[in-house]
C-alpha cells in the first residue's frame, strides 16, 4: 500500500532537512555550530526523567530538524499505536499477537480480549517469589538436602541475553545465590561451566518460551544426564522451567509446580521481566528484582503520558531516524562505560536488530528506506583501544550511545574519576575532533619541520562533528537499570511505529533453523547424498567428515 500522503510528506521534510545547509550556511550534520551559537544548548537537548539523564546536544538536531521529527511521529501516529499497545491489541500482526511486556512490570489494568494479563502476571510473580523465600530460607533443597548455592540458567536468545545482562550488572558479593548462563549448544560452553558446579546444590532452569529450541533442549538434556549420574531420580528437585509451552515441559518432565509460565504476548527479547527473569531474582534476591520492575514500570509511565516532545525513548527513536534516514549513518556503537554493564551491547544487539531488522511494513510493502542500523558494542574504556578508531577517522560516522554512572559501588575514586573523563572526553573529540590548524600547531609545538608536518597532516586531522547521545545514571541499581532497559525497548517500539514495520516478530531466524535439519542429518550419515546440498555445502560437509573420521 502506497504511504499515506501526510506520512509521505513528513518524511520528505526531514529528509530535506538533513540534505540542505541550515538557513546560517553550515551543513546539516554538523555539531560544533550548534553548540558554539547556544549557550544553553545542553539546557535545551537534555531532559531528566526520575534522576536518568538523556542528552542530545552532541547530536545535529537543531530546533527544525527536532520539529519535523515530531512532526514525523504525529503523521506516523506513534502515540496512537503506543496507546493501541498499551490496550492489548494484537499489534504483532504477523504473528496475531498482543505485545505486553509493560503488564510484566506490575503496575496493572493490563487486558487482551477478555484475558486479564496484569492478574495472570500478579499470580506468576506470586510464585516466583515464595519459589525464591523457599530456596533462599533453604525449605527448597536438593535431592541429597543440600541447600542451593548456584543456579543454572538454560536458555538462548531472549531466553539468556536478558536475565545474563541483569545478573552480571546487579549481582554484588554476599548476593542469595551464584548464577551462571548455558547458551550455545556448543558443549563446549557446558564444559566451560560444569566444573565451577556441585550437582547437589545446583538448581537448574530451562528457560524458553518455546520450549522447542534446539540448542535449549540438547543443553538441557546434556544437563538432566548430569543431575542424574550424581543424585539419580532425584534430580527432578534441582530442575524448573520458564515458559510459554506448559505440554513440553510436562514432556520433559518437569512437575508443574516447578513450571512458570507466561503468555505469547512476551517477546523473548522482552522477556526478562517475566518467568524468564527467575534467575535474576535468584541470584540477587527478590527485593532486587522488584526494584528492577519499578525502573521499568517509572519508564513505561514515562513513555505512555509524556509529551512526544520531552518523551525520551521517543527522542532516542527520532534521533536514530535523523542519523539513519536523514544522514544515511548505518551504525551504531552502544559504549557504557561501566564495566558491569559490559553484556549491555549483547542484549540491545538482540533486542534492536531482531525487532528492527525488517524491509517490509506491517501490509507487506517494501518499506522504502532503511530500517534497523547495525548495532555494536563494548564497556569503555576497553573499546577506545580497539574499534573507536574507525568512528573517529573512519569513512563510515557511526552514532554512539554513552552510558555515564556518576556514582559507583566501590571505593577508588581515582579510578573512577579517570573513567568518566574518558567518557567524557570520547563524546567531546568525536564532536569536535581536530582540525588541520591545530594538529600543525601541536606539530610544530613538538619542533616537527614543515615536511614532517605536510607528512603526517592528513593522518592526524579528525573530522568531528561524529553524534554521541549521553545517557547518565545517578548510580547503577536494580531501580536504574530497569529504567534504562525499558528506554530501549520504548526506543524500539518507537521505530517500529515510525518506519511503519513489525518490531515483534523474527522470521528471518527461521531459515536458518530448517536449512540445520538436513545438514545435521548429513553430518550423523558421515557424508551428505549426492545432489541434497549445494555444491560449497556439499565441500565443506565432506572435509569436516573427513576430518572427523582421521
Ligand atoms: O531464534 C530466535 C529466537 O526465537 C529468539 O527470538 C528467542 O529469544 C530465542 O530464539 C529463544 O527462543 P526460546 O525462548 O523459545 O527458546
Amino acid at each position: 500500500m502506497a504511504e499515506d500522503k501526510g506520512l509521505a510528506a513528513a518524511w520528505a521534510a526531514v529528509e530535506a532537512l538533513a540534505r540542505r545547509p541550515r538557513p546560517d550556511g553550515t551543513a546539516p550534520h554538523s555539531i560544533r555550530p550548534l553548540l558554539a551559537a547556544d549557550p544553553d544548548r545542553f539546557g535545551r537537548f537534555s531532559w531528566t526523567v526520575d534522576g536518568l539523564l538523556l542528552d542530545l546536544s552532541k547530536t545535529s538536531l537543531d530546533d527544525r530538524a527536532l520539529a519535523a521529527l515530531l512532526a514525523l511521529a504525529g503523521a506516523a501516529d506513534l502515540a496512537g499505536k503506543r496507546d493501541a499497545m498499551a490496550r492489548g491489541e494484537a499489534i504483532n500482526a504477523t504473528e496475531r499477537r498482543a505485545v505486553l511486556h509493560m503488564a510484566l512490570r506490575g503496575a496493572g489494568g493490563f487486558r487482551t480480549g477478555e484475558e486479564d494479563a496484569s492478574a495472570e502476571v500478579a499470580a506468576v510473580l506470586a510464585r516466583m517469589r515464595d519459589f525464591c523465600a523457599a530456596v533462599h530460607g533453604g525449605a527448597l533443597r536438593g535431592a541429597t538436602g543440600e541447600r542451593f548455592t548456584d543456579v543454572l540458567n538454560i536458555g538462548i536468545g531472549g531466553s539468556d541475553l536478558g536475565p545474563a545482562m541483569a545478573t552480571r550488572t546487579l549481582w554484588r558479593e554476599g548476593a542469595p545465590l551464584r548464577a551462571h548462563y548455558l547458551g550455545n549448544v556448543d558443549a563446549h560452553a557446558w564444559e566451560a561451566i560444569r566444573p565451577r558446579l556441585d550437582p547437589a546444590r545446583t538448581l537448574v532452569l530451562v528457560a524458553s518460551k518455546t520450549f522447542t529450541t534446539q540448542e535449549t533442549m540438547t543443553n538441557a538434556a546434556l544437563v538432566r544426564n548430569w543431575l542424574r549420574a550424581a543424585v539419580g531420580e532425584g534430580a527432578g528437585q534441582h530442575l524448573a522451567a520458564l515458559s510459554t509451552n506448559l505440554a513440553a515441559t510436562a514432556e520433559f518432565g518437569i512437575a508443574p509446580d516447578r513450571v512458570f509460565p507466561f503468555r505469547d504476548w512476551v517477546g523473548g527479547r522482552f522477556s526478562l521481566w517475566s518467568a524468564i527473569g527467575l534467575s535474576i531474582a535468584l541470584a540477587i534476591g527478590w527485593e532486587g528484582f522488584e526494584r528492577l520492575l519499578a525502573g521499568a514500570r517509572a519508564m513505561d509511565a514515562h513513555f505512555l503520558s509524556a509529551p512526544l516532545a520531552q518523551n525520551l525513548p521517543v527522542l532516542l527513536a527520532l534521533a536514530e531516524v535523523w542519523h539513519v534516514n536523514g544522514l544515511g549513518y548505518p551504525a551504531r556503537a552502544v559504549l557504557p562505560y561501566d564495566q558491569r554493564l559490559a553484556r549491555l551491547p549483547a542484549h540491545l544487539q538482540q533486542l534492536e536488530m531482531e525487532s528492527l531488522g525488517k524491509r517490509v511494513t506491517l501490509d507487506g510493502a517494501p518499506v522504502g528506506r532503511a530500517t534497523g542500523p547495525v548495532v555494536f558494542g563494548e564497556p569503555g574504556t576497553d573499546a577506545q583501544h580497539s574499534f573507536m578508531q574507525l568512528i573517529h577517522q573512519g569513512t563510515t560516522p557511526v552514532p554512539c550511545d554513552i552510558i555515564l554512572v556518576a556514582r559507583p559501588d566501590h571505593p577508588h575514586a581515582d579510578s573512577h574519576r579517570k573513567l568518566l573523563a574518558n567518557g567524557l572526553a570520547q563524546a567531546k573529540a568525536l564532536m569536535r575532533g581536530k582540525d588541520a590548524a591545530a594538529v600543525e600547531a601541536e606539530m610544530r609545538a613538538a619542533g616537527a619541520d614543515a615536511a614532517e608536518i605536510a607528512r603526517l597532516l592528513p593522518h592526524r586531522v579528525f573530522p568531528g562533528d561524529r553524534p554521541t547521545a549521553t545517557i547518565l545514571l545517578p548510580q547503577l541499581d536494580p531501580f536504574t537499570l530497569g529504567q534504562l532497559v525499558a528506554l530501549y525497548e520504548h526506543k524500539v517500539f518507537s521505530l517500529g511505529a515510525l518506519w511503519g514495520i513489525n518490531a515483534f516478530d523474527q522470521w528471518g531466524v527461521e531459515l536458518g533453523k530448517q536449512l540445520a535439519g538436513p545438514i545435521l542429518r548429513a553430518l550423523e550419515q558421515g557424508a551428505p547424498a549426492a545432489g541434497a546440498q549445494d555444491g560449497s555445502t556439499t565441500g565443506l560437509l565432506r572435509t569436516i567428515s573427513g576430518l572427523l573420521a582421521g
